[in-house]
C-alpha cells in the first residue's frame, strides 16, 4: 500500500519510522508524470533499500522565466497508481509552499560542473535542482538516491553535492530507458507532435552515428562532435549543443593520450519541446 504524504514533517516521521523498524530508506526523487523510465528507478531503489520513497513535485526554482513550468504534465492520481504497482512504500508530493514558505532564501550551488552544457542555456537550472534535492535528503534521510542518467549532467552535479557537502547517501545513476525506435524516454516527450515524434529520431540518430566511429576506432572529439551535429541538424528546428567531453570534467577531452571514454551530449528543439539524450563512447552500449 503506497501512502500519500502532502507535509515535509509527515514526510520526516514516516522515514524515520521505517529506519527504527531497521530498513534502509531509498530515495526516487522525481517531477511526476512517471514512465518506464521512472520506473527502472524504482526497481533500482527497491533493489537497494527496504523502504521505497519517490517524490512528486514540480520543483518551480529549476525552471526559468519563459520555461514549461506551467504546462509541465501534473497526473497525480495515474502516478500514485503507478508507484502502487511497483510497490513504493511512501510518495511525498508536497503544496510548492510546503517546500518553499515565503522568506525561504537558501540554495545549494555546485559551481564548475554547473556552468556547461545546461548550465549554459539555462543558468539558474542547477541551482533549484541542487536545491530542492538538497532539502529531500534533509527531509529523508536516504541511505541511497537514484537519478536517470539521460538527465547525465544532473547526476554528476549531484554526486558531486554529495561529495563537497559529506551528505551520507550514496548517488546511483541508472540506464537510459528508450522507446523501441530509440528515442529516450521523457516526461516532456508527450509535448511532440507526430511529425516532431518522428523528427526527434535525429537525436538517437546523432548517438549512433558517434558510437559506430567510436567503434571504428575514431577518438578525436571534434570529428565525433560534427558527425554528431551534421546529423541531429538535419531534423530539428534548432541545436542548444552537441558536445563531445570528458565525462567527469565535462571540459573538453585532450587528444592526447586518446580517451578511453567521451560523453556525447545533444540538446535540442522540436517546436515548443526541448529534448536532450547522451551516450557515454567507450562505456554505453550502442543506444
Ligand atoms: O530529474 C528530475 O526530475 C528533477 O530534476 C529532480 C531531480 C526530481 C529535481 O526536481
Amino acid at each position: 500500500m503506497t501512502v500519500l504524504v502532502r507535509k515535509p514533517a509527515e514526510l520526516r516521521q514516516a522515514c524515520d519510522d521505517a529506519r527504527a523498524l531497521g530498513h534502509r530508506v531509498g530515495l526516487v526523487p522525481t517531477m511526476g508524470a512517471l514512465h518506464e523510465g521512472h520506473f527502472s528507478l524504482i526497481e533500482e531503489a527497491k533493489a537497494r533499500a527496504g523502504f521505497i520513497v519517490a517524490t512528486i513535485f514540480v520543483n518551480p526554482l529549476q525552471f526559468a522565466a519563459g520555461e514549461d513550468l506551467e504546462r509541465y504534465p501534473r497526473m497525480l492520481e495515474s502516478d500514485l497508481d503507478g508507484c502502487q504497482a511497483r510497490g513504493v512504500d511512501l510518495v511525498f508530493a508536497p503544496e510548492r509552499d510546503a517546500m518553499y514558505p515565503p522568506g525561504f532564501q537558501t540554495s545549494v550551488v555546485v559551481s564548475r560542473l554547473s556552468r556547461p552544457l545546461e548550465g549554459e542555456f539555462r543558468p539558474t537550472h542547477f541551482e533549484g535542482v541542487t536545491t530542492v534535492v538538497a532539502k529531500l535528503f534533509n527531509l529523508v534521510g536516504p541511505s541511497v538516491a537514484v537519478f536517470g542518467r539521460k538527465d547525465y549532467q544532473q547526476w554528476k552535479v549531484l554526486s558531486t553535492m554529495v561529495r563537497d557537502l559529506h551528505m551520507p547517501v550514496e548517488v546511483v545513476g541508472c540506464p537510459i530507458v528508450r522507446e523501441t525506435d530509440g528515442l529516450a524516454l521523457s516526461s516532456r516527450n508527450r509535448y511532440l507532435s507526430i511529425a516532431e515524434r518522428e523528427r526527434a529520431l535525429a537525436i538517437v540518430a546523432a548517438l549512433r552515428e558517434a558510437h559506430d566511429a567510436w567503434e571504428r576506432g575514431e577518438r578525436r572529439g571534434e570529428r565525433l562532435r560534427a558527425l554528431a551535429t551534421e546529423r541531429v541538424e538535419r531534423d530539428v528546428d534548432r541545436i542548444d549543443y552537441v558536445a563531445a567531453i570528458d565525462p567527469e570534467s565535462l571540459l573538453p577531452a585532450p587528444e592526447s593520450p586518446t580517451p578511453s571514454r567521451l560523453l556525447i551530449a545533444v540538446a535540442a528543439h522540436l517546436g515548443g519541446t526541448r529534448l536532450i539524450d547522451n551516450v557515454v563512447l567507450g562505456e554505453d552500449p550502442r543506444p
